[in-house]
């Protein structure tokens, strides 16, 4: 994927957990509770949650975003032996007021400023990334926000990625997709997005189909690559 093609997309979605909302905030905020479990519990909660979007929308069985984030958080907490309701309410209320990256603002604010429409395309419930966008600041920043909640599916279901041609009248490729999730950037990628991964972590390449048109370790270096 050359530079050039990645400058000729007319519009930049991004995922929102992960790659704009810090998903380890809601534990790490409770951490004085929590302790040493603060780590765990963010890793078995984020895991079920995917686990739980996938197997949902293998099975036909769509639930919203919400309903899943809270039956994951119920296993993770069980497998921890964590029994406390008061803290599983806490928790859940963080989620809709987790930290933004400190790249997600600025980068929002050079897309606005360069005249490029931006989009929020993700498996949140429409109230959860309201709530989000809303504690992050960051609404007057996004021309949309998309939930998969209307397709009744889960990413990387190809439906999915098609909201947000159906929002801007415009073909796949060009779009430009971000996410810190490697199996989203495949999905996306496979669809026919220009598809960048944001790895914050250094993670191993995944082996599944779709090439990312192009990697950053941080929002900031996005600009450049889209010749902005
Ligand atoms: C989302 C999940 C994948 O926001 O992080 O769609």
């Amino acid at each position: 994927m050359s530079a050039e093609t990645l400058a000729q997309t007319r519009v930049c979605v991004f995922d929102a957990y992960g790659t704009l909302f810090d998903v380890a905030a809601a534990a790490r905020r409770w951490k004085d509770i929590l302790g040493e479990r603060t780590q765990p519990l963010t890793e078995l909660w984020r895991r079920k949650q995917l686990e739980y979007t996938w197997l949902r929308t293998l099975m036909g069985r769509y639930e919203d975003f919400w309903h899943v984030t809270g039956a994951a958080l119920d296993h993770a907490l069980a497998a921890l032996a964590i029994a406390d309701p008061g803290l599983r309410a806490r928790l859940m209320a963080s989620y809709l007021e987790l930290d933004a990256y400190s790249d997600a603002r600025p980068l929002l604010a050079r897309l606005k400023e360069a005249g490029r429409p931006t989009a929020i395309l993700s498996n949140g419930s429409p109230s959860m990334l309201a709530a989000a966008v809303s504690a992050a600041r960051l609404g007057r920043l996004l021309d949309a926000v998309l939930s998969v909640d209307p397709v009744g599916a889960y990413k990387p279901h190809p439906s999915v990625y098609g909201l947000a041609c159906e929002r801007f009248a415009c073909k796949p490729a060009e779009v430009c997709f971000v996410s810190a999730n490697a199996w989203d950037v495949s999905g996306a990628a496979c669809f026919g997005f220009h598809a960048i991964h944001i790895d914050r972590t250094g993670q191993p390449p995944e082996g599944l189909p779709g090439r990312p048109a192009g990697t950053v370790t941080s929002l900031d270096q996005l600009p450049t690559l889209l010749a902005l």
